[in-house]
């Protein structure tokens, strides 16, 4: 299978991985510095300086959406502190070195996010290593489907609200005494949020607390000159996918689109709202999800 072909709308291949998944095992793969072209190809996405000087901290960026944008965040002029999980080394020294191939410099930690001591750490670890903070992107998240809420154990939903919600808390907290006017806070929702998707319940409610948390840290420090805003993907081509979904999950995994979108595709809605084209957003939803209208 061709990108062309998937970009068209074919299934994707399902393959089955452990999580978290790795970038490096997916049988198809993603794009990170291009953007679908009306012919079905893809061209190289375009750059024009909009991050000049950055400094970024990315939770999981070494796959997936948070290495999109760590490159794209590369092409725009900014340095990233990214951090994962111990198993996804390999994919993170690939993404640091995609980064430093577009001149900029890409710092790395492993590190389990669902520690608030370790939450910290990424802080105080990230000013050492940038010598700042400009842009914070939320972005790591598990999930796991289980299609009834019998299914779904009690240490699973614990679980999933102590990575995809409370380290979002904990890093903005520790992150915001060292940001100024002009800084950004973005983070990772999803359209199961809006849409209310039945065999994710555990993360569906968490992607709605990240909802409702940037709307409320962005009431606080929208006066301040700190914008806060999210993104909320649908179905994105990521080892997150084969990681976390059973078969019929990845058979269904589309869009109105008639596809998938590529992590580059969500990681430029990322850029536009960390950049000054954003100026006058704040504590709202970019909805790249292949076309759902959804309400809020
Ligand atoms: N892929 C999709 O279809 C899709 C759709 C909507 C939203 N999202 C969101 O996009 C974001 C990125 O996911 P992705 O699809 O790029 O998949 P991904 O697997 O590439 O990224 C998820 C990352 O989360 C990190 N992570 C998970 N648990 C962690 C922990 N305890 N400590 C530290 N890091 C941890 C891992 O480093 C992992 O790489 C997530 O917030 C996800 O909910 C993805």
């Amino acid at each position: 299978m061709t990108d062309s072909q998937f970009q068209k709308g074919h299934e994707v291949p399902v393959t089955h991985q452990e999580f978290p998944g790795k970038e490096h095992k997916l049988p198809l793969q993603a794009q990170y510095d291009t953007l679908p072209t009306d012919e079905g190809g893809y061209q190289k996405y375009k750059a024009a300086g909009k991050l000049q000087g950055k400094k970024a901290v990315i939770t999981g960026g070494d796959s997936g959406i948070g290495r999109a944008t760590a490159i794209l965040f590369a092409m725009e002029g900014a340095d990233s502190f990214i951090v994962y999980l111990p198993d996804e080394e390999k994919d993170a020294q690939e993404t640091k070195r995609m980064v430093e191939s577009h001149g900029r410099q890409c710092h790395l930690l492993s590190t389990d996010l669902t520690s608030r001591d370790n939450c910290k750490k990424v802080v105080d670890e990230a000013l050492k290593q940038l010598g700042g903070i400009d842009i914070l992107f939320n972005n790591a998240a598990y999930q796991m489907v289980k299609s009834d809420i019998h299914e779904l154990s009690e240490d699973q939903w614990l679980h999933t609200f102590n990575t995809n919600i409370h380290p979002y808390f904990y890093l903005s907290k520790y992150a915001l005494p060292h940001m100024s006017r002009g800084s950004t806070i973005i983070n990772n929702a999803s359209i199961n949020a809006y849409i209310g998707r039945p065999d994710l319940l555990d993360y569906t409610s968490t992607k709605g607390a990240v909802v409702s948390f940037t709307r409320g840290l962005s009431n606080q420090f929208v006066g301040k000159g700190i914008r806060v805003n999210a993104v909320a993907p649908g179905p994105v081509w990521t080892p997150l996918i084969p990681a976390t979904m059973d078969d019929g999950a990845q058979e269904t995994f589309t869009s109105p689109m008639g596809r998938p979108a590529q992590p580059s595709e969500v990681a430029a809605c990322v850029v536009f709202l960390a950049a000054a084209d954003s100026s006058a957003i704040s504590g709202q939803t970019i909805h790249c999800n292949g076309g759902v209208i959804v309400n809020g």
